[in-house]
C-alpha cells in the first residue's frame, strides 16, 4: 500500500509494529552520510540503516570485516544530522559483540555519539544473550539471519541460506529465540522467498529482507547498487532505479519507496527459489 502522504513523526519501533499490523511495507536503504539521508528523508524512506557495507561501497574494501566502531560511529553522526524523520539503525562491525561487555560499551558508543536509534547485530543462537541484555537495557536491536556477510570466510562466499530443510527449520528456531529475547526488527539475507513469507507469518516483529523476497514486511537495499554507483555486478536481488529516471536519485529513490509499498519490488528476478 502506498499512502503517498508526507510523512510528520519520526518513525519508531512502535511505528515499524502498527506498519507490520496494517500491512504497509517498510522501505529500508543504507546511507552513510547527511546528505544522502536528507534524499531519503524527503524520498519517503521510513529506515535508514548505516550498514557496515560501507566497508566496500565507501572504503573500496573486499569485505564488511575490517569495518570498526569508530566507522560506523562517524557515519552514523553523519546520518543523524542530515534526517530527523526515518529511524537510523547503526550496523554492529565484525567483533564488536564477541563478547556482553564489549556489546554493551559498542552499543552504547554508535547509540551516545553517533544517534543511532537502533543497533543490528548479525547471528542467531550464538547472539540471543546479547540481545537479551542490550534489549533489558534499552537498546532497541534489529537481528540479522540468513546471509551473514561478517562470516563470509567461515561460510566459504556469499551463497543463498536455507535452502535445505534443516538450515530453513534452523532459521525460524533462531528468528523466534531472538524475537523472544527482545529483538524489535529482523533483516533477513538471501533466503528463499518461501522461507522469508513463512518466517514473516509467524514472527510478531516486522521482517526486513534482502534477497527475501516480496512476503517480508518490508525491503533494504545498499543505495550504492540502487542508484548504480556500484563498480561491477550487482547483486541479483537488488535493481538498478536509475533507469529511464528523468529527476535523477530524487527520482530514483522516491521510485524506490514507491516500488516497496506498492508491492513491485522485489520481482520473481531478484528473488531466489
Ligand atoms: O551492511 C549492510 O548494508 C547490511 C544490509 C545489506 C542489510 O547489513
Amino acid at each position: 500500500m502506498y499512502l503517498g502522504e508526507p510523512r510528520t513523526r519520526p518513525v519508531t519501533v512502535s511505528t515499524l509494529r502498527k506498519m507490520k499490523a496494517s500491512g504497509e511495507k517498510i522501505a529500508m536503504l543504507t546511507a552513510y552520510d547527511a546528505s544522502f539521508a536528507a534524499m531519503m528523508e524527503r524520498a519517503g524512506v521510513d529506515v535508514i540503516l548505516v550498514g557496515d557495507s560501507l566497508g566496500m561501497v565507501v572504503q573500496g574494501r573486499e569485505s564488511t570485516v575490517p569495518v570498526t566502531v569508530d566507522d560506523i560511529a562517524y557515519h552514523t553522526s553523519l546520518v543523524t544530522r542530515g534526517c530527523r524523520l526515518p529511524l537510523v539503525i547503526a550496523d554492529m562491525p565484525f567483533m564488536s559483540y564477541a563478547t556482553v561487555d564489549s556489546a554493551l560499551a559498542n552499543a552504547g558508543r554508535l547509540m551516545q555519539e553517533g544517534g543511532a536509534q537502533m543497533i543490528k547485530l548479525e547471528g542467531g543462537q550464538n547472539v540471543v544473550e546479547i540481545v537479551r541484555l542490550l534489549s533489558a537495557n534499552g537498546v532497541p536491536v534489529c537481528a540479522h539471519l540468513g546471509l551473514q556477510p561478517q562470516s563470509v570466510h567461515k561460510l566459504g562466499g556469499y551463497k543463498v541460506q536455507g535452502r535445505d530443510e534443516a538450515t530453513a527449520q534452523r532459521l525460524l528456531d533462531d528468528a523466534l529465540v531472538l524475537q523472544e529475547a527482545g529483538a524489535d526488527l529482523l533483516v533477513l539475507e538471501c533466503v528463499p522467498a518461501e522461507l522469508g513469507a513463512k518466517l514473516t507469518a509467524e514472527l510478531a516483529i516486522p521482517t526486513i529482507g534482502i534477497g527475501a523476497g516480496l512476503g517480508c514486511d518490508g525491503q533494504v537495499l545498499v543505495c550504492y547498487d540502487m542508484l548504480d554507483l556500484t563498480a561491477g555486478m550487482r547483486p541479483k536481488f537488488s535493481k538498478n532505479f536509475m533507469i529511464g529516471q528523468e529527476r535523477g536519485v530524487h527520482g530514483a529513490l522516491e521510485a524506490y519507496v514507491r516500488a516497496v509499498k506498492d508491492g513491485s519490488f522485489p520481482a520473481a528476478e531478484h528473488t531466489f527459489t
